[in-house]
This record gives structure tokens, C-alpha cells and sequence, in this order.
């Protein structure tokens, strides 16, 4: 028997495993937390939950010789053991995190023989609303005069002090493909799938987006080849809601929006993977199998049990993501009207995103701003020009004052913007250094000129750079112009 198999079948004998039992304290414990915030100690809410406190105190003193919770690296450790909470009570761990981090304290450790009055009273000291510089000062004191020695504190290290926004939202990315995951794998099953999860964590998205907008965004750069449609569907999910934003939704609007986003590309469970993941063309055939995902979509999550909690925008975006604003693509349409305008947010970010994503069968990877310019090249006839507009603008032009890194590897100074919408990713700017990387007080060229022999736009912006790298200083220039 292999050791993971003995530890399986041991924990098959005794009850929940350790981890189990740890997490089912940590819960009851941040309960107690949350009641003694709002009720007197000897009520009898609190009564009866720490009570239920005290039996997994007990389980995790049958199961365990010590209790040492600690803080590391944003995760919570039982002993030595990393604690997995599911994403059901996720935002329990996060806030016991946010708790202790707020009151700085990096381990807590509780004798066996702690009493129940012991641990309402160290658990109500804990509670309260620490304003002052050293909270764990504070609360070290006040366990000293109310003598509780049964249970004991560490400091929070100062570099897992704050928990930072960013990775937060990172941690909120990955949970929101491994939900996915979890979503795809029970559709195939024909099991339930929770939406009250998906709800959730879209809102969340909503809530990091607000605060952190460009970081978020930022993560939509993370392409993981394996699980294309799972990432994919994320971050076309976190592009739609802040596209939406942008374009003015309300709150309720942009989680909905998020929700059908989420599930735009449901229907590709059903495409073969030979085809999906196929390198080079498609044959006719295969084509129209792959084609036939928006409607396969479509009709799964009508067949959800739970579908009435669908925003009914979801089975639209599911339908009409392929539709182009000329109303070409598939599947065909003949009205207009009857496209909705969830839809046309999600292709416009489902089209970036999957052309900025390397792919077996794509030859070329896009770089953002090269993506940007090849969507505006469409515009009108694929995207709709109010939405695309909209969406180059949050992902970002080229501002006058800014570096770009042109395809033929000189590097430019954007002095001047082209007005029509089509060219606003070709700017005018002035070559500051050459192909090799030489600085030059070159001439102003625009980006809109065509090479007559190839037809092809002369220069390209392949990304904006940071001019400190390059040494420059951009307000020099400008302030020689001024002074000329
Ligand atoms: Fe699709
Ligand atoms: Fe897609």
C-alpha cells in the first residue's frame, strides 16, 4: 500500500482528515469572531457557537498533539500543513486573513488544555477594533492581564504584512479558471454546477477592478496553452466587465455581463479536441463542426438546471459572439437589431484576446498594440465602432510623450495623434534611435504612410517602452519645442 493510500484508508477509519478538521475550527472560529463583534459575551448565539467551537477544538486535539495556526506567504498552515480552503469558503480564509493581519498576528498556538471561558476571552480581545500603532502590542497586553496563558501569540513577520492588492487579484484569477474547471468537468458529468460561485466571484472581479483596474488587466497577459478556453474565458471575462464599465453599465449590468462573458465559449466542450487544438487549416468540414460551438453553447446553458439564475444576456453572448457588426460570421443573422450589446462587448474582447494568445494553429502571436491596429482596421464591418473605441482607449494609445518600439526596431516619441478612429494607433512620432539601437535626432514620420511596393503600412508600434530604459528624457523634448 502506497503511504498516500494507508493515509486515505486511515482517514477513511477515523472521521474527516486533519486538513478537514483544521478548516471546520478555522470557520467556527472566525463565526465566534463575527458574533462577539456584535453581541455580549454571555448571549446566546455565542453560547451555542462556541460550543460548537469547543467539539472542533476537541477533534483537533484528538486528531493532533499541537495547534499552531500560522501565517505564510498568504496562506494559512495547521502545524505544517498548508490549509486548502475550497472556493465555497474562500472568502472565509480571506477575511480571517485580512483579521489577523490587521491585528499583526503571524501564529497562534492553543494549549490542549485551554478552557471554553479562556477562548471567549482571548477570542473577544481579539475582536476588537484595534485603531492604535501596535495592535499586537495591544492585544499581547490585554491577554496578559486577563492572565490567558493557555493560548499564545507570534508576531506577524513585517513582510507578509499587507496583503497586497495585487496578488489578491491574482489569487481571484487562478480561482476563477480552477472554477471554470470545476464547471466544465460537471457539465460533462451532467452534474449540478454552482452558479452562486460564479456569481461571486464575478462580483468580485467587479470589486478588484475597481480599485485596480491596470493590474487586472495586466493578468489577462497570463496565457496558459494547455487550458486555452479556461483562460481565455477569464480574461475575456475581466476585459468585458471593464470594457463595460467604461462604456457606462451599471454595477448589476457588468456582473451579468461578466456572468455571459464567463460562458461565451461553453459549447466548446463539444468540439473534438483534434479539431480544436488542431495546427494549421481547417478542412471545410472541421470548420463547420468548430462553428457550430455558439449555438452548441447556447443550448447547454439552456439545459442547466439552475439556468433561471442565468442572466438571459448569457445565452445571447453564447449565440452571437461570432457575429460581426456587418452581420457576416457565424451563425448567420438577419436582423440587426437582434444582436445584443453583451455580445458585441464580448467579441470584441473574445477577438483580442485569442489573437494576442500563441495557438498551435496560429502562426502569428499579436502583440497588443499590433492587435489593436488590426481591430481598428475592421472597424464598422467586424466590431462596433462605439464599443472598439472604447476598448482602445482602455487598453491604451499612445499618448503624446510616450515611447514606442517600432517593427522595423527604431524607437519613436509620439508627437502627434491621428484623428480618425482608424488610424488611432498610428500616430505620428519623432525617431529618437535608429534599428540599432543608436540615438538619433531623426526626422517626424507617419505611421499611417503605406510602402507603395508592399502595400503595408511603413512602420508599426510594437509596443510602448519605457523611456527611462533608453535614457531619455522625454520632457527635453517637449521643452525644446517650446523653446523653439
Ligand atoms: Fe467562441
Ligand atoms: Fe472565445
Amino acid at each position: 500500500m502506497t503511504e498516500e493510500a494507508k493515509t486515505q484508508a486511515a482517514g477513511q477509519e477515523s472521521g474527516p482528515s486533519v486538513q478537514k478538521i483544521a478548516i471546520n475550527f478555522l470557520i467556527r472560529f472566525y463565526i465566534v469572531f463575527k458574533v462577539l463583534k456584535l453581541y455580549a459575551e454571555n448571549n446566546q448565539l455565542i453560547e451555542e457557537q462556541t460550543r460548537l467551537l469547543m467539539e472542533e477544538l476537541n477533534r483537533l486535539k484528538a486528531a493532533e498533539p499541537e495547534i499552531k495556526f500560522k501565517i505564510k506567504q498568504e496562506s494559512i498552515f495547521f502545524n505544517q500543513q498548508r490549509l486548502k480552503f475550497s472556493l465555497a469558503n474562500y472568502h472565509i480564509f480571506k477575511s480571517l486573513l485580512e483579521e489577523f493581519r490587521r491585528r499583526e498576528i503571524g501564529q497562534l498556538d492553543l494549549s490542549a488544555d485551554i478552557s471554553r471561558q479562556e477562548l471567549i476571552k482571548a477570542l473577544s480581545i481579539f475582536c476588537q477594533k484595534r485603531t492604535g500603532p501596535e495592535p499586537f502590542e495591544a492585544i499581547q497586553a490585554e491577554l496578559a492581564g486577563q492572565q490567558i496563558s493557555s493560548l499564545s501569540l507570534e508576531k506577524m513577520q513585517a513582510s507578509e504584512h499587507l496583503l497586497s492588492p495585487e496578488k489578491s487579484s491574482a489569487r481571484l484569477y487562478f480561482l476563477s479558471i480552477l472554477h471554470l474547471r470545476e464547471i466544465s468537468d460537471r457539465e460533462k458529468e451532467n452534474q449540478k454546477i454552482k452558479l452562486n460561485t460564479t456569481r461571486r466571484l464575478i462580483q468580485s472581479i467587479f470589486n478588484h477592478l475597481v480599485d485596480n483596474e491596470s493590474f487586472l488587466l495586466g493578468l489577462t497577459n497570463i496565457k496558459n496553452h494547455d487550458e486555452y478556453t479556461l483562460n481565455h474565458s477569464v480574461n475575456v471575462s475581466l476585459l468585458a466587465i471593464a470594457l463595460g464599465k467604461r462604456l457606462g453599465l451599471s454595477r448589476a449590468e457588468l456582473v451579468d455581463l461578466g456572468l455571459s462573458a464567463f460562458f461565451h465559449d461553453l459549447g466548446k466542450i463539444e468540439t473534438p479536441l483534434e479539431i480544436l487544438n488542431k495546427p494549421g487549416q481547417l478542412t471545410e468540414e472541421e470548420r463547420k463542426i468548430m462553428e457550430l460551438h455558439p449555438s452548441q453553447g447556447a443550448e447547454k446553458l439552456v439545459q442547466l438546471k439552475e439556468f433561471r439564475r442565468l442572466p438571459i444576456s448569457a445565452i445571447h453572448v453564447a449565440m452571437e459572439h461570432h457575429i460581426k457588426e456587418d452581420l457576416s460570421g457565424y451563425p448567420h443573422f438577419k436582423i440587426k437589431q437582434d444582436i445584443n450589446l453583451y455580445s458585441r462587448i464580448v467579441k470584441v474582447c473574445d477577438f483580442f484576446d485569442a489573437i494576442t494568445t500563441k495557438r498551435v494553429y496560429r502562426k502569428k502571436v499579436f502583440t497588443r498594440a499590433e492587435a489593436l491596429s488590426l481591430m481598428l482596421d475592421q472597424i464598422g464591418a467586424e466590431f462596433n465602432p462605439i464599443i472598439l473605441k472604447a476598448f482602445v482607449q482602455m487598453m491604451g494609445v499612445f499618448p503624446i510623450g510616450s515611447v514606442v518600439l517600432l517593427n522595423t526596431g527604431e524607437v519613436g516619441l509620439v508627437t502627434g495623434v491621428n484623428q480618425e478612429m482608424k488610424f488611432l494607433m498610428r500616430p505620428k512620432v519623432k525617431l529618437i534611435a535608429d534599428a540599432e539601437g543608436n540615438k538619433i535626432d531623426g526626422e517626424i514620420v507617419d505611421l499611417t504612410e503605406v510602402d507603395m511596393a508592399s502595400q503595408k503600412y511603413k512602420r508599426t508600434i510594437v509596443k510602448e517602452i519605457n523611456p527611462d530604459e533608453y535614457g531619455l528624457k522625454v520632457a527635453d523634448y517637449f521643452l525644446a519645442q517650446a523653446e523653439a
